[in-house]
């Protein structure tokens, strides 16, 4: 696993976007997977700046995301489709149909995984996913206690999730207490992970991810199974590393033309 640590939020939101614009140089219809929460904000705005900037295209790209609330009605403001499209996506140019996530409000909820899993393969996979990770280690809406080879499912959310979600709705009452989520087997399968983290509240499980023991209580821990996973954090959520003079060092040395 690469870490890189930046000076502060804001610069999270350049490095991804120079490794986002790479891939799209190489290959403009490729797969990317999209995080929803606050963490890569810095990064769309980044991306919407390039594009307006006309250098670089959405056109012939395919976007899934990550997970998906259930039962908020389609077009529902908190609904992750919908804040996806406002902070990213519907500022970009996407073709319409090429934005995908998992559908919340499916009559068979208990065939709605499979089904997603299937809309990713057919179309080869994901290239790149973004994730962010949550206050208690989840990575999509794994939350501590998911399996390591799970596969897009209905969760339960967690009191601490419920709670720091809360914060886009008007009362933790609304915030629904069950998700569509790719699983923790299925964000690995993707060909390049980055997680970014902003802030001392990531601190703690940023450290645990990163260098604690791979275990389900902490999801985003599975990442070091992964041949290709980038950590992007500022120095708060970087605070907590034990290695981060290392890192930093690591980094200050990598070739320019490796890249993330
Ligand atoms: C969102 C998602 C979650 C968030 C995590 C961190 O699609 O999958 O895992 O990335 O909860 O959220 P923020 O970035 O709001 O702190």
């Amino acid at each position: 696993m690469e870490v890189v640590i930046v000076p502060a939020a804001g610069d999270i939101g350049v490095a991804v976007a120079d490794a986002v614009a790479s891939l799209f140089a190489r290959r403009p219809d490729a797969t990317i997977g999209l995080a929803t929460g606050s963490s890569p904000i810095t990064v769309y705005d980044e991306l919407v700046r390039r594009h307006q900037a006309a250098t670089i295209s959405f056109a012939q790209a395919t976007a899934f995301l990550l997970d998906e609330y259930v039962g908020l009605p389609v077009g529902h403001r908190q609904s992750y489709r919908e804040v996806i499209r406002s902070t990213f996506t519907g500022r970009v140019d996407f073709a319409p149909g090429a934005v995908h996530g998992p559908d919340g409000n499916a009559a068979d909820l208990s065939t709605a995984g499979a089904d997603y899993e299937k809309m990713i393969a057919s179309a080869g996979g994901v290239d790149l996913q973004l994730l962010g990770i949550g206050a208690d280690g989840h990575i999509g809406f794994n939350e501590p206690g998911s399996s390591l080879g799970s596969t897009t499912r209905i969760k339960s959310l967690t009191a601490v999730t419920r709670m720091a979600n809360s914060r886009f709705f008007d009362r933790v009452e609304d915030v629904p207490h069950h998700v569509l989520t790719q699983g923790v087997g299925t964000i690995l399968r993707a060909r390049h992970l980055i997680l970014v983290a902003a802030g001392s509240a990531k601190a703690d499980p940023v450290a645990a991810a990163v260098e604690g023991p791979v275990t389900s209580m902490v999801p985003a821990s599975a990442l070091q199974l992964h041949p290709h996973a980038t950590v992007v954090v500022d120095e708060s959520a970087a605070a907590r590393l034990r290695l981060a003079d290392y890192y930093r060092e690591a980094f200050a040395g990598k070739p320019a033309w490796q890249g993330l």
